[in-house]
């Protein structure tokens, strides 16, 4: 099973910094005026599709009988028991305006549970890794999250989905968390976010709406690096509701975001 981790860590790791370096190469300098918004829009669709299939590509060549799901719509079953979840440009919205805090992210998982996670934000130079059971390192750096401080003293990440209501309603919760925190950033990457509890950037995240190809190497990356992540009270995380933060913070958090019903439309 090491050697499997060994192997499927290599793999992520090499797909990551192709795409990540085909995207930040070949990001068009204009794209912040193009024509239409639309059009600028599609320009950022089409390396999106791109990245994806590069990363693909590279898993059928390496490992043929893997499953793969991914946010531009990759979807193979698999006979190995290896299912690898890619999101080939988290952030969109700040790769499109040219901010750089965009990420590819590619986890893979073994029979349901994710053994590797690796998120590389080829802009910031910086790439997270995480092995089950082996820790979480930022570039070779070893990471541990930071001490759990107060509710009320806590930096906490979030993020928005796409549709309107929900925006509306996410921001009735950030609206009533606003006066209990430190303060509230919302970083455009949720990939990222995982990835900076891990670091020691944020003292927690939370998010209703994301998809398993957002969350799924940070969440990896945010449990070796020491955080407790989950859903509402008693669950795993999931599309409803994603929270990290060091324990202590995270159970007040999660109860916090229990009482304001955080996970409703
Ligand atoms: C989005 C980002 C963002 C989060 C959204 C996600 P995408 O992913 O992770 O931070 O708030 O919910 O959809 O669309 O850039 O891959």
């Amino acid at each position: 099973p090491d050697a499997l981790k060994a192997e499927l860590l290599e793999i992520a790791l090499d797909a990551a910094a192709r795409a990540g370096a085909f995207l930040r190469d070949g990001r068009p300098e204009d794209l912040g005026v193009a024509a239409t918004k639309s059009s600028a829009v599609d320009v950022v669709t089409e390396m999106d599709i791109a990245s994806e299939k590069m990363i693909t590509g590279l898993l059928a060549d390496r490992r043929p009988d893997d499953g793969v799901l991914g946010e531009e719509g990759a979807s193979v079953e698999g006979s190995s028991g290896v299912q690898w979840v890619i999101d080939p440009i988290d952030g969109t919205v700040n790769y499109l305006y040219g901010l750089p805090s965009w990420a590819v992210s590619i986890a893979a998982r073994v029979h349901g549970e994710t053994v590797v996670g690796v998120v590389y934000a080829p802009v910031r130079g910086e790439t997270w890794r995480a092995v089950l059971g082996d820790g979480a390192f930022l570039n070779d750096r070893p990471l541990h999250v930071r001490p759990a401080p107060a509710l009320g003293l806590a930096l906490v990440g979030t993020g928005f989905g796409y549709l309107a209501e929900r925006r509306a309603r996410q921001a009735e919760v950030v609206r009533e968390l606003i006066p209990q925190v430190r303060d509230i950033r919302r970083g455009g990457s949720a990939a990222i976010d995982l990835c900076d509890v891990a670091t020691g950037r944020l003292d927690a995240y939370y998010e209703r709406g994301l998809n398993p190809w957002d969350y799924a190497a940070g969440d990896l990356i945010a449990r070796e690096a020491g955080a407790l992540t989950g859903g509402r009270p008693g669950e795993r995380l999931s599309p409803d509701l994603t929270v990290a933060a060091p324990s202590g913070l995270f159970e007040l958090l999660q109860g916090r975001l229990e009482e304001l019903g955080a996970w409703h439309d």
